[in-house]
């Protein structure tokens, strides 16, 4: 692409989109690590938040995925080995990252595709703020609430736009309106 003075500039939504893969596969391992140590520390309904939050994000690189193969690009991502502290700090993680996610990256990358027209990015990057910050609602509950987060949990989790939820009183996703029958149980 091409700017009025004929200077070549990068698709920055395509970096955008590679930048949230990334951090989406990452997260995906991160609370898959942080379910184990939680349910080692006995706060079984905080493994099962974490299992279903890690199922959102994969569900959110799949997303995001789809639309850099669309631009003609190859998803990449580099995963870290988690650092795994007390289920205490490991929520504390996991809030800065949501938090973060919701409150700057996703607005900012939404923003841009929105200028670059991008309707299959904003798309994606909608579903992802939307989950992302039920995610730090849900991990912040439990934080403050953590003697009382021993008992296993079904949360369910749309398999369009990885919104996750406890609740059960709802014929369609919130954020994507996909029925209720095609969440996926996660405890
Ligand atoms: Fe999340
Ligand atoms: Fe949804």
């Amino acid at each position: 692409m091409k700017n009025v003075s004929g200077v070549t500039i990068a698709n920055r939504t395509l970096a955008n989109l590679q930048a949230a893969y990334n951090g989406e596969s990452n997260a995906h391992v991160r609370y898959l690590a942080f379910a184990i140590r939680a349910d080692e520390d006995g706060y079984l309904r905080v493994g099962s938040l974490f299992r279903a939050a890690a199922r959102a994000e994969q569900i959110h690189a799949a997303n995001h995925a789809q639309v850099i193969r669309k631009l003609g690009a190859t998803p990449e991502a580099v995963i870290e080995t988690p650092i795994i502290r007390s289920t205490r700090e490991n929520l504390e993680t996991a809030i800065e990252g949501e938090v973060y996610e919701r409150d700057i990256m996703y607005p900012e990358f939404l923003k841009i595709a929105e200028e670059e027209k991008n309707a299959s990015a904003m798309r994606t990057f909608e579903f992802a703020l939307e989950a992302e910050a039920e995610h730090a609602r849900l991990y912040t509950e439990a934080l403050q609430k953590l003697e009382a987060m021993k008992q296993k949990t079904v949360f369910l989790v749309c398999s369009v736009c990885g919104f996750t939820t406890e609740k059960n009183d709802f014929d369609r996703c919130p954020v994507c309106h996909n029925p209720r029958e095609r969440f996926e149980k996660i405890d």
